[in-house]
């Protein structure tokens, strides 16, 4: 079962991922969502577009929870679709965005897929049988101490979170290598479950955001919790703090 819907999960990943490729050389119509900052344009529901006939094709009777405002109750598979992930970087063709597919089977993340149509990488998890990048097995860092890692963030579009965002940017800049804010929560995660990063942390991400890069991240050995360390829950946690597992306590302690 996982299996089948991996299959559709990465292959509409990858169609949407081309659609947004070619969306590159043309002109990209930008409209704006819960602020001035909040950014969608016509590839963005082209993306979504594509994928959700995908899915009602293969799977007529799952449930759809997709950022651009579509929700179709069905039954207890339920798919959470990030069209693109890191809109304001495919609109400025900064090449890091990404297409975020997860699989819920009764409440559950099954099945994970990020995809990045620019640097050809699809990372890919199923629930208990480990992570994977292009095929291969992910996993990890194995950085040890909180002074050595190198961590990733994005900052909130509700502005009125940023300054209580930058303090701690500020903080945990001072404590460790250094801080990317890349611009996509799915790649963050995905970057962390192939060790390219130590850590990731972030506040007020919406389910789309975060459901399949989680999968990604656990199943590569990392751990993912809220800000105080208990279970993370992608709908109704305020913050996510996504590690290699081994600096985890040491990341919330400083969090905090
Ligand atoms: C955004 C990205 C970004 C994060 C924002 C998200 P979008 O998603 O994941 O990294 O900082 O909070 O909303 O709007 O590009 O799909
Ligand atoms: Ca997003
Ligand atoms: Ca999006």
């Amino acid at each position: 079962m996982e299996e089948d819907l991996l299959e559709v999960a990465r292959e509409a990943a990858e169609e949407a991922g081309e659609l947004l490729l070619e969306g590159r050389e043309k002109k990209r119509e930008v409209s704006h969502k819960s602020g001035p900052t909040d950014l969608v344009t016509q590839f963005d529901h082209a993306s979504q577009d594509l994928i959700v006939s995908k899915i009602r094709e293969k799977f007529p009777d799952h449930s759809i929870l997709a950022e651009e405002e579509v929700e179709i109750e069905g039954n207890d598979i339920r798919w959470i679709i990030d069209p693109v992930d890191g809109t304001t970087n495919f609109v400025y063709d900064y090449p890091l965005f990404s297409v975020s597919i997860a699989v819920e089977i009764r409440g559950d993340t099954a099945v994970g897929v990020v995809h990045l149509p620019v640097l050809c990488e699809t990372f890919w998890a199923i629930d208990g049988k480990g992570a994977r990048l292009n095929g291969d097995r992910v996993r990890v860092s194995n950085t040890g101490s909180f002074e050595d890692s190198l961590l990733v963030t994005g900052f909130p579009y509700e502005k009125d979170l940023v300054p209580q965002a930058i303090e701690v940017f500020s903080k945990l800049t001072r404590k460790t290598r250094g801080i990317r804010r890349d611009g996509s929560a799915a790649i963050d995660l995905s970057f962390v479950a192939a060790g390219r990063l130590d850590g990731f942390w972030e506040l007020d991400l919406s389910p789309w955001d975060i459901a399949a890069g989680s999968l990604i991240v656990r199943e590569a050995g990392g751990t993912v919790t809220d800000f105080q360390g208990g279970e993370h829950d992608i709908y109704d946690s305020a913050g996510i703090v996504a590690s290699n597992g081994l600096i985890h306590e040491q990341f919330i302690k400083r969090l905090s």
